[in-house]
């Protein structure tokens, strides 16, 4: 029988027994370590597939709330009962539910970068639920909170009101899926969060709070003021596993899908490419990939990059401090600005050594991640987090697999925003085609093959007024 469990990536600790909300590490806040509370199953997973069209039935075993609610006595029937009751309510808010996104060979991208044998392939994630991944995670987290409340465990104090903070796709998405729920949801957005969305927000039911930027407090101030929520009583309704490690198990669904449809059509990924902001979806990527290889559906782990922007890459900045003292010690110093050069040196490097530094970065986690000095600026917007809050999975997926993460300037960016409008049918909006920005990039600097096959998610629909 597999279990589940919870554990902090970064400094063993586990929920208390029986918290209805095992959402942060019990130590968070304290100490040096990067708290994150991670799902784990013991043994692995298997990814079995009862090829449910809903993803959260598809992959329900892989789930830390299937394991919580059969645990505590729910059938299986009943968890995809209440998956489905919850997912139809998704539908009469958004006009669907949760179904298997496309995964296709893109041969207009593909021809434009002159791939040869190789090729772009692409997990279109406009179409999904308020068009974006995000409803991915927070979907995930509401089956949660339904468990909690079937096995009657919700505290006596009753339901606290739900907190995001976001500029778009995350807000919309929690707005849908809380709303479908019949939750109170906090959304707190910058002053300059697009019209449509707050339109939007506020036509779903959601609370909306403008935070201002102070004079002289560094961090992003929406999420400085969702944090005062939390500490008030909200529950953290968020895409950072830092403030609820249960965000990344609804995300994990779309590189179980990946992986599954790349399996079907024959053709497994080289490389894969995540635009990284707050780096939930690529942590859920790294994850999905990692389980899925454990499982064997993956024979080999494709080389992971994270891609960010030249107005703003903390993640970026984490990798090459990691990079540095692995090949300072390796005994192979390196300039590791280029990167496709450091990474190749990594052939070298005993696993052992990179797993002792992974070790290392958990446990000093500033030394490597604090918030970008400047206020970020970039036409992908979406990507400007401040701090990278997930970084350390996406850490470990690059290191692990001799990737590394790829900086893209403002032309490449609306370069691939102009080809994937031009050549597919996919309407991403900038934000949403930034990994394949980084596509192209290393396509410019000559760093991918031409018969390699490199995986990209386009997510995050244009909104147009209506
Ligand atoms: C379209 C789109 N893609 C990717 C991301 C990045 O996700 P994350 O913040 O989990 O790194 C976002 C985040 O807002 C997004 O809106
Ligand atoms: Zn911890």
């Amino acid at each position: 029988m597999t279990t589940s469990r919870l554990v902090c990536s970064g400094c063993g600790a586990e929920p208390r027994p029986g918290d209805a909300y095992p959402f942060r590490c019990p130590n968070a806040g304290t100490g040096s370590a990067d708290h994150v509370l991670v799902r784990r199953l013991e043994p692995a997973g298997s990814l079995a597939d009862d090829g449910a069209e809903n993803p959260f039935l598809r992959f329900r075993g892989m789930m830390h709330s299937w394991h919580v609610a059969r645990a505590g006595g729910m059938s299986d029937e009943d968890y995809a009962e209440l998956v489905r009751r919850l997912d139809d309510a998704v539908a009469r808010v958004d006009g669907h539910g949760f179904h298997v996104t496309p995964y296709t060979r893109e041969s207009g991208l593909s021809g434009e970068l002159a791939f040869g044998a190789g090729a772009v392939w692409v997990k279109d994630e406009t179409g999904n639920v308020s068009g974006s991944h995000k409803a991915r995670h927070l979907f995930g987290i509401m089956v949660h909170l339904e468990v909690v409340k079937a096995l009657g465990r919700q505290p006596a104090s009753g339901e606290p009101p739900l907190a995001i903070a976001s500029c778009g796709n995350a807000a919309l998405a929690a707005a849908v899926v809380a709303r479908a729920a019949e939750r109170k949801l906090r959304v707190f957005i910058p002053p300059d969060a697009d019209n449509v969305v707050v339109t939007r927000l506020t036509a779903l039911g959601a609370e909306l709070n403008v935070c201002h930027r102070q004079p002289g407090v560094a961090g992003d101030p929406c999420y400085l003021r969702f944090k005062e929520a939390v500490a008030a009583g909200a529950l953290p309704f968020s895409c950072q596993g830092s403030d609820n490690g249960l965000t990344i198990d609804g995300g994990r669904t779309l590189g179980y899908e990946l992986v599954k449809s790349a399996r079907a059509l024959g053709v497994l990924p080289d490389r894969v490419f995540v635009q990284v902001g707050g780096g939930a979806l690529a942590s859920s990527m790294v994850q999905a990939l990692e389980e899925a290889h454990a499982a064997g559906v993956l024979t080999a782990l494709p080389r992971f990059h994270a891609v960010q922007t030249e107005g703003g890459h903390p993640m970026v900045r984490a990798w090459r401090r990691a990079s540095a003292r692995i090949l300072e010690r390796s005994g192979r110093p390196a300039p590791v600005e280029d990167a496709e050069r450091a990474a190749a040196l990594w052939a070298t490097v005993p696993p052992a050594l990179v797993e002792e530094e992974l070790r290392y970065a958990a446990a000093h986690r500033a030394e490597f991640m604090w918030a970008w000095e400047q206020e970020p600026r970039s036409m992908a917007h979406g990507i400007l987090d401040d701090e990278t809050y997930d970084w350390l999975a996406v850490l470990r997926g690059m290191l692990r697999t001799g990737g590394h993460p790829v900086v893209v300037t403002e032309a490449q960016l609306k370069r691939a925003h102009d080809l994937v409008q031009q050549l597919t049918h996919v309407d991403a909006d900038p934000t949403g085609c930034s990994g394949f920005a980084g596509v192209l990039a290393e396509r410019e600097r000559g760093t991918i093959a031409t018969d390699q096959h490199v995986a990209v998610v386009l997510s995050g629909v244009t909104r147009r007024a209506a």
